[in-house]
């Protein structure tokens, strides 16, 4: 395989955490500072995975727990090898807002899949690649819902779910950041914006 000579972060944190507001603030430093900065997504990071961004969190009837597991995982296998290895053999900063972390502490923790199991897919998916960052934005479920009922945007599937499920994935991303404290920067999303931000782009440009 090529070496990877580019950088990758990702974003990570449950719905209505702020990841959006973070990407958009670390894009538009890095920018400015100079570099190229790739902004991408799972899942629908590439024109098949806006398809399968479509059944996962649109589809209006049931969807089995694996079944779940793998279409993040096709979205991911693709997403991997078409557009973020590229982008880091050109040497770009790839920003990708979720990666397999959200797929163990959403399928895993949240749908009580076996999380190595579900780990082990994602990571078969994507030839064993994991990000050199990963931001987890961690906050009180409860604060995350009173952030997504004051927003116009319609509930997707898993917004949609109650509340002990969003607590489960919570502590699903918990324990992760736990295994692995060199590659994750954990803060806490009820911090204003800006100073989230401060300390995002530190841990940032000591890396790149
Ligand atoms: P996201 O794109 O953050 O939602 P939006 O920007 O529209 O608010 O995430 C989409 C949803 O997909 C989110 O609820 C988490 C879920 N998800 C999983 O369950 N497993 C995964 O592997 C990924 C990447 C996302």
């Amino acid at each position: 395989m090529t070496p990877r000579r580019g950088t990758w972060i990702t974003l990570e944190g449950g719905d209505g955490s702020g990841k959006t507001t973070q990407a958009q603030l670390l894009e538009a430093a890095l920018t400015d500072a100079g570099h190229t900065v790739l902004r991408t997504r799972e899942p629908g990071g590439s024109e098949v995975g806006e398809l399968i961004r479509n059944i996962v969190l649109h589809h209006r009837g049931d969807i089995a727990p694996r079944a779940e597991a793998l279409l993040y995982a096709a979205d991911r296998a693709h997403h991997i090898a078409t557009v973020v290895k590229p982008a880091l053999e050109r040497g770009e900063i790839v920003l990708q807002d979720r990666y397999l972390d959200s797929s163990v502490a959403y399928q895993g923790a949240g749908r009580v899949l076996d999380a190595d199991q579900v780990r082990e897919l994602s990571l078969w998916a994507a030839e064993g690649a994991l990000p050199d960052l990963t931001v987890l934005l961690d906050l009180d479920p409860a604060i995350a819902r009173e952030r997504l009922n004051s927003d116009e945007k319609p509930f997707d599937r898993l917004e949609a779910e109650k509340t002990e499920f969003h607590t489960r994935v919570r502590a699903g991303f918990l324990a992760l950041a736990e295994v692995e404290p060199e590659r994750f920067l954990v803060l806490d999303a009820a911090t204003p914006a800006d100073s989230l931000a401060a300390h995002i782009a530190e841990r940032v440009n000591a890396l790149i």
